[in-house]
């Protein structure tokens, strides 16, 4: 554990059914600052569901999210907004805006919510971008960019605000082994800068390599939580079967 003992993100009791379907069933997690926590499980479990918790694009049907102590449930549109200020979020398919070059991309969060001048943006988004090996990229479209290059753009764009918490979904997927630890590297320094990251990931080297606790979500429920060499440990079927797969994606 490298961070403090706060939780910076805590989910409280959450539930979260769609229809009959209960993904969420009673989902408590406290993630320290400063730490980054990965979130397991296989396709559908729920994971990506969890995340929009954190940032508000879902709610709970019971419980609550607690962001650097504050419930967020009642907080209204604009309430939200302020909030997710703090929060970066890399949503599974890097989902650029295909019509902005990667420059105007990475400038976007910063239009939206600060009042700098275009020169300052500038700045700043170039500067994102190099942080992200994406310093030529500029004036590119997203669509002239390979699968990681757009991860990376993302990435930059996620990072704009300097938000102290960074949520990604699935880093790794569709790309190869090489580029997928690349982009692990560059998460690890976000950590390494202060940010808090929460990780979903089907990669178990990547999960190793980035995770300071790892978590299973399986049936709505977290079934084990810990360190890799904690989870190594643990006896649980599933929990060996993830824990022992190599698998990418
Ligand atoms: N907006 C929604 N409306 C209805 N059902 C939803 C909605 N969002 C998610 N679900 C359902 O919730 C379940 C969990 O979805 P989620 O996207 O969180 O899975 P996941 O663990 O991220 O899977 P993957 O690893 O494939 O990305 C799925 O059964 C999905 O169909
Ligand atoms: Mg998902």
């Amino acid at each position: 554990m490298t961070g403090s003992r706060d939780p910076i993100v805590r989910l409280d009791h959450v539930s979260k059914s769609f229809g009959t379907h209960r993904v969420l069933d009673d989902v408590t997690l406290d993630i320290p600052k400063g730490t980054a926590f990965v979130l397991l499980g296989r396709s559908g479990t729920g994971k990506s569901v969890a995340l929009r918790h954190i940032i508000g694009l879902m709610r709970p049907d019971a419980g609550r999210i607690l962001i650097e102590g504050r419930d967020i449930g009642p907080l209204d549109a604009r309430g939200l907004t302020e909030v997710r200020k703090h929060i970066g979020f890399l949503f599974q398919n890097a989902a650029l805006f295909d019509s902005m070059t990667v420059g105007e991309n990475a400038a976007f969060p910063l239009r939206r919510h600060t009042r700098l001048s275009d020169h300052e943006i500038r700045d700043r988004a170039q500067q994102k971008l190099a942080d992200v090996g994406l310093e030529r990229e500029f004036d590119k479209m997203p669509a002239d960019l390979s699968g990681g290059m757009k991860k990376r753009a993302a990435l930059a764009r996620a990072m704009a605000l300097d938000p102290g918490i960074l949520l990604v979904d699935e880093p790794s997927a569709g790309l190869d082994p090489i580029t997928s630890r690349e982009i692990d590297e560059l998460l690890v320094e976000r950590k390494r800068a202060g940010t808090t990251l929460v990780v979903v990931t089907h990669n178990i080297p990547s999960a190793r390599a980035i995770g300071d606790e790892l978590a299973l979500l399986h049936d709505g429920r977290l079934v084990a939580r810990g360190t890799a060499s904690e989870l190594d440990r643990d006896r649980e079927p599933l929990v060996q079967a993830f824990m022992r797969s190599q698998g990418g994606g």
